[in-house]
């Protein structure tokens, strides 16, 4: 019997049971993770004087040649030792001798792997954040570069008021925001240290658990050790933020695609960051947003896979719970190159003010303010909405914009018309009157940027 676990079995192990319940395919992406929770585990057994201190040590530099081997390239994993954990306690074995057996004593593989996992997450949920950082400086770029390019805004993908390119930018500048709090805020579940719960009940050993979250920079314990071993929730808020956060690039994605079609014309993406066609050779595709916003329904699915697992399992620890890692390391690999993708394509793609200009001339956004043109003068709002209704309803039908009417024909809907309607009608004072707090107005949109500026520094220094 050559297993870890072998001594009350008979029988070798089912090949097939053998490949089907190893997760070693996977897990080994936890090597260094495991590696660092065995060596802060060993040092707190020998200064307890749970094994001798010189066991301690020998195990300790056995751990640190293997972790030395596995940065340097690797070493060999078996399916026949299932995962991670028993892999390298193997190898430990083989390097140092029976001594390496002690390493295992006060703790379980169920205490064992929630380490690992709150240790990964907690080293990546730091890289996301950052290069989370990194998408809004972009975003706040071309924002100030274009706090004056006026484009229709849109509602039902109807024009329907003139913005600054800048305002609607900065409008995902504060999801991602929101996205980059929750990431933080997450930082209080995922730096809980479950080691010392055992398999489930703690362990007759006198560990001192405080000595090991010390030791691996853990803010805290868990206090229930059922808890510690069955908590998967840090994960599930990771998937969750993590979805929420493709949901908003995705709908940037949606954004880019559209903006670089011929029809719309908006922006042009760089030339690095778009593909062509095998057959089609005037064609250059947005295939980088289009994937972004496919991605996104991995991440959903990973979401929903694992509430799925963990929606009807007795406490404690059960192997479904193993179902935990391939999820979460693709949302970790998928939003990780998400992210790392869209601060250069937001970086480098170039804005078409003529086209954004032109559209913005050639249709009726500007009607609104003509009402409320009109209100100002002491017609009621909803009359002014039906006197303007008509006149565009005229314009239409005589092919011109509302700027083209002549002033006898104002005149003739209402005697409220004077000559500085022409004024108010054009797309920059259109935009300029839209002065409430958190408007689209110029003066507006620049100190939203201040206010985004500080709080990215403010998030650099917090981080
Ligand atoms: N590979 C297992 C997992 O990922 C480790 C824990 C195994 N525990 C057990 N009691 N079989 O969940």
């Amino acid at each position: 019997m050559s297993k870890l676990w072998g001594g009350r079995f008979t029988k070798d192990t089912n090949e097939l049971v053998e490949e089907f319940t190893a997760s070693i395919e996977f897990d080994q992406q936890l090597a260094i993770e495991d590696i660092e929770g065995s060596l802060a585990h060993v040092q707190m057994l020998g200064e307890c004087n749970i094994i001798s201190s010189e066991d301690a040590d020998v195990i300790q530099r056995g751990l640190y040649k293997l972790k030395n081997k596995i940065e340097l390239g690797g070493i060999e994993y078996s399916v026949a030792n299932e995962d991670i954990h028993m892999n390298i306690e193997k190898h430990l074995i083989d390097e140092i001798g029976p001594i390496g057996g002690k390493l295992h004593t006060g703790r379980s593989r169920n205490d064992q792997v929630a380490t690992d996992m709150h240790l990964f997450l907690k080293r990546k949920t730091v890289e996301l954040i950052s290069l989370v950082d990194d998408v809004q400086q972009a975003i706040l770029n071309q924002a100030k570069a274009n706090v004056e390019t006026i484009l229709p805004g849109y509602t039902h993908l109807q024009r329907a008021q003139p913005i600054s390119f800048g305002h609607h930018l900065m409008a995902y500048f504060w999801m991602l925001e929101r996205d980059k709090e929750r990431l933080i805020d997450s930082m209080k579940r995922i730096d809980v240290l479950p080691l010392g719960a055992g398999a489930l009940a703690g362990t007759t050993f006198s560990i001192n658990r405080e000595r090991v979250a010390e030791l691996l920079g853990f803010d805290s314990i868990y206090p229930n050790s059922i808890d510690a071993v069955s908590d998967r929730d840090f994960i599930l808020e990771f998937l969750s933020i993590s979805s929420i956060m493709m949901t908003h690039i995705s709908r940037l994605s949606e954004e880019m695609v559209i903006w670089s079609s011929e029809e719309f014309n908006f922006i042009e993406l760089d030339d690095s960051f778009c593909t062509g066609s095998s057959i089609m050779p005037q064609k250059k595709n947005p295939d980088v947003p289009e994937l972004l916003r496919a991605k996104t329904g991995r991440t959903y699915g990973n979401l929903i896979g694992l509430l799925t697992v963990l929606k009807g399992l007795p406490l404690a620890y059960n192997k479904d719970m193993q179902e935990d890692k391939e999820g979460m390391f693709d949302t970790v690999k998928t939003v990780e190159g998400t992210l790392k993708l869209l601060a250069p394509m937001i970086d480098s793609m170039t804005v078409n003010h003529n086209s954004m200009k032109k559209a913005v001339t050639e249709d009726y956004s500007n009607a609104t303010d003509l009402a409320d043109y009109l209100v100002t003068k002491g017609m009621p709002f909803r009359e002014a909405h039906a006197v303007i209704g008509q006149i565009v309803l005229q314009a239409i039908q005589e092919k011109k914009y509302l700027l083209d009417i002549e002033y006898a024909v104002y005149r003739g809907y209402s005697d409220l018309f004077e000559e500085d309607l022409y004024d108010v009608l054009k797309p920059e004072n259109v935009v300029a009157a839209r002065d409430s707090t958190g408007g689209t107005a110029q003066k507006q949109v620049r100190k939203q940027i201040e206010l985004a500026e500080t709080k990215i520094l403010k998030k650099k220094e917090t981080v």
